[in-house]
């Protein structure tokens, strides 16, 4: 019979790493295992060379593993040695059949379903940690509870709310953690399983609890509204390069509003990473299958609006540039979908180099992190027009213009007098994260085109 005290968690990516490291360390009384069927990526969580980069995340993981946190390939065995079992693999938007382009892929899900029954011989908790349709755990229960064996699972959702690039800092102090279960006997006592694992650092205020459906609808609300906001301040960014206001200063008036907030009102390139746009078509897909188009049709223009802000960029540096880029070097400043990861899921960064590539642009790629990820995403095939170099004073030398893309701080921090030097004249900056002092840039001789406010030329 496996220690009430044992934890695994099925899923060692960006979520199942961070996560688990973060309980491990506060939990020191209970075991943490996490597996995945990735060698490499196991491999890489036992060495010091992480499989993502997360600021700080280093410092955890050497704290705890090998004393009472473990990466493994085994997940037979894991599923064996654990009462508590947290799923946290990739449920990503599904692109076949029946609902392509809009809902969430669920193989790999219900394979570790499946994975969970055939291994255990006993009664067990399983924690919905990926994001999932509403009523996802009632599929899950169905697959387990239906059993021969004997033995039953109380299926709970705990969806993560961590950001990447601040994973650490978001585990250690959360805004809240969340719990959902049913409101049965058993679904509350496993309830309580879990409070008792955040409670051991996380205050009782800040834990919530509630039923499984409202858990799981929340964490794709939380995430369409997010992106709701970015993209609400990107459709003002545009109407603000058609009147010379700026977007900055409108959303500083805006955010200082009590009611609205300051945060997420940054205009930008777009937003980017492996959530919000698959969260988003998720809900547009519900919203759609339960006859409900024109809440479906509400959201999707959240999306919309995020592609029309990728391709205006481009058209902006079209523009800019007389219209034609052909041959024409450009250094992409930051590939990232943010800065402080090497993360590169549905970055802006993807379409803005791929449309460049199309115009016959010569495009070099600069970035502190996502270099491998990058090539990994643009292959082999366009090795002659793309080139890499982790160097951004490398990546300026020759080019026509610069595109910064990542919000990275040493962007900021650049000479970008020295870099002017070398570039071709006339010099461009396209500044999709407005982190550059625009005016400064202008008096050192280049063009620069910021993300809502008027663009200054020398001509
Ligand atoms: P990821 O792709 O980085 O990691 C998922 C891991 O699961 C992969 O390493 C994969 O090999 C493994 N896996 C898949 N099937 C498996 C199986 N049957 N057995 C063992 N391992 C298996 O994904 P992620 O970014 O960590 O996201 C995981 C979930 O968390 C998703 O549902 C996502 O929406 C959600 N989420 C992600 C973030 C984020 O910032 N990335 C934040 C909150 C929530
Ligand atoms: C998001 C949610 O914030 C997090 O709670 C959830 O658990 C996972 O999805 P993440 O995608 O890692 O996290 O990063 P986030 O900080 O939300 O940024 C997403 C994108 O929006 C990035 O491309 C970022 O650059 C962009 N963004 C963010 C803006 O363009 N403007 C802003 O004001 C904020």
């Amino acid at each position: 019979m496996s220690s009430k005290k044992t934890i695994l968690c099925i899923g060692a990516g960006y979520v199942g790493g961070p996560t688990m490291a973060m309980i491990a360390l506060k939990n020191p009384d209970y075991k943490v295992t996490v597996v995945d069927i990735n060698a490499d990526r196991i491999n890489a969580w036992n060495s010091d060379n992480l499989p993502i980069y997360e600021p700080n995340l280093l410092d955890v993981v050497k704290k705890v593993r090998g004393k009472n946190l473990f990466f493994s390939t085994d997940v037979t065995l894991g599923i064996k040695d654990s009462y508590i079992i947290f799923v946290s693999v990739n449920t990503p938007t599904k692109n076949f059949g029946h609902g392509a382009g809009y809902a969430a892929d669920l193989q790999f899900w219900e394979k570790t379903a499946r994975q969970i029954l055939h291994s255990s011989d006993e009664n067990k908790i399983i924690i919905e940690k990926s994001t999932l349709p509403v009523r996802t755990a009632e599929a899950m229960e169905s697959i387990l509870n239906f059993n021969e064996k004997g033995i039953s699972f109380d299926v709970l959702s705990n969806p993560e709310f961590l950001a990447e690039g601040t994973a650490i800092k978001d585990l250690e102090n959360p805004d809240r953690v969340l719990i959902g279960s049913r409101e049965t006997e058993s679904g509350r006592r496993a309830r309580e399983e879990i409070v008792k694992i955040y409670s051991s650092w996380v205050s009782e205020e800040q834990i919530l609890t509630s039923n499984v459906w409202s858990t799981e609808l929340s964490k794709l609300t939380a995430n369409a509204f997010l992106a709701q906001r970015i993209s609400s301040i990107n459709s003002i960014s545009a109407i603000c390069e058609k009147t010379e206001a700026d977007v900055d200063e409108v959303a500083r008036a805006v955010g200082t509003d009590s009611r609205i907030g300051a945060k997420f009102l940054k205009a930008s390139v777009g937003f980017g990473g492996s959530c919000f746009k698959k969260d988003i078509l998720n809900l547009v897909y519900l919203s759609r299958h339960y006859g409900l188009s024109e809440v479906g049709d509400y959201w999707e223009s959240v999306v919309k609006m995020n592609e029309y802000q990728e391709k205006r960029f481009v058209l902006n540096m079209l523009k800019e540039m007389f219209n034609t880029i052909s041959g024409k070097r450009i250094a992409i400043f930051g590939f990232a979908f943010k800065a402080d990861t090497g993360d590169i899921r549905e970055s802006p960064a993807i379409y803005i180099v791929k449309t460049l590539l199309e115009e016959m642009a010569n495009v070099v790629i600069t970035d502190p992190q996502a270099i491998n990820n990058a090539k990994i995403e643009l292959g082999e095939t366009l090795d002659d027009k793309v080139s890499y170099c982790t160097d951004p004073y490398e990546a300026a030398n020759n080019a026509h213009a610069i595109a910064i893309l990542t919000e990275w701080d040493i962007y900021k921090k650049l000479d970008y007098k020295a870099i002017l030097q070398t570039m071709q004249k006339p010099a461009f900056i396209f500044d999709g994260r407005n982190i550059l002092n625009h005016k400064e840039l202008f008096k050192l001789g280049y063009n620069v085109t910021p993300i809502g406010k008027p663009s200054l030329r020398h001509f």
